[in-house]
């Protein structure tokens, strides 16, 4: 099958083309198509530059020149809590996927905000969500799945070349910065590259893809500052962060992708020391 990723300059999308030995024309620009062979399948990743995925006539030219027989939808608002009241959210998370699915089989990202209530939640429980973004995950979850596409959720991504929770500490525990870290909501830090090389097998239906290790935001924090010896982590509960509903207990099952958290520390690829220079 040829496979289009969108969202290609993200950090699923780039993971997902990296697993798939994707590699630029030479001398392309950023915003050309990256084109990798796994799985047998062919895969294209295209960024926003490329494609914007809420504009039809992008998606026309898209669908047109690539020729896709699937899309793996990894573009997406993912501010959590700009999504509330960014306009840019909805059509994003909620109409592009919507709009996509209707054309090509369509694998689309969503996340663990779609529950609330004690976890580990499985594929088969209701949703719940509390937040503006998780509801509009599942409004896109359930137009993809009426189309005939299928839903991978995922939590805690972390890896080379993203904007996370773990790049943002990182730097700021260089500069020998104090950083707060929640120590009240458990997560199951998910590494990209694992993520992606279990993507690569487009599984069907309704699934969960996460690591098996839980800790805390804390504890990942701490983990991340013994690497780097520099800086404080300071232990905060979520309420005192002001931020916006988010679950609870996220923990999704099953949880079988490796584990990245252990007694020997934090797996090599979460700190930007690592950061794979394919921005
Ligand atoms: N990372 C996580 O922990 C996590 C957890 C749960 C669910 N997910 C889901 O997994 C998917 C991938 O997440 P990620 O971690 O790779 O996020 P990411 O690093 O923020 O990547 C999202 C990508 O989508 C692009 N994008 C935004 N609007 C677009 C548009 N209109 N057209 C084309 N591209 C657009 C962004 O481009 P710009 O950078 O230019 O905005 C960015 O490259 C998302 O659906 C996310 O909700 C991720």
């Amino acid at each position: 099958m040829r496979v289009l990723v969108l969202g290609a300059g993200g950090l699923v999308g780039r993971a997902v083309l990296r697993a798939a030995g994707g590699v630029r024309a030479p001398g392309a620009a950023v915003g050309a198509t990256v084109h990798g062979e796994a799985a047998g399948h062919t895969w294209i990743g295209v960024d926003r530059a490329a494609c914007d995925v809420t504009d039809p006539a992008a998606r026309a030219a898209a669908l047109a020149a690539h020729r896709p027989d699937a899309v793996l939808f990894c573009a997406g608002f993912t501010d959590v809590d700009a999504a509330a009241s960014h306009p840019a959210a909805e059509a994003a998370n909620v109409h592009a996927p919507a709009a996509w699915a209707r054309e090509v089989e369509t694998w689309f990202l969503s996340s663990n905000f779609v529950f609330s209530g004690p976890g580990p939640h499985g594929p088969a429980e209701a949703p719940r969500p509390e937040s503006a973004y998780g509801r509009q995950k599942i409004a896109a979850e359930a137009a993809v799945l009426e189309a005939g596409g299928h839903v991978v959720r995922v939590g805690w991504v972390y890896g080379p070349g993203g904007r996370t929770f773990a790049s943002t500490l990182e730097a700021r525990l260089r500069a020998g910065q104090r950083v707060r870290a929640i120590h009240d909501l458990v997560v199951q830090p998910t590494h990209a590259d694992d993520l992606a090389a279990a993507l690569l097998a487009l599984p069907r239906g309704v699934t969960h893809l996460v690591g098996r290790d839980e800790t805390t935001w804390y504890g990942y924090a701490l983990a991340i500052q013994a690497e780097i010896g520099r800086g404080t982590v300071e232990p905060v509960r979520a309420a005192d962060l002001g931020l916006g509903p988010r679950p609870r207990d996220g923990r999704l099952a099953p949880a079988d992708l490796p584990g990245c958290w252990s007694r020997n520390g934090l797996r090599a690829g979460t700190t930007d020391r690592d950061v794979v220079s394919d921005k």
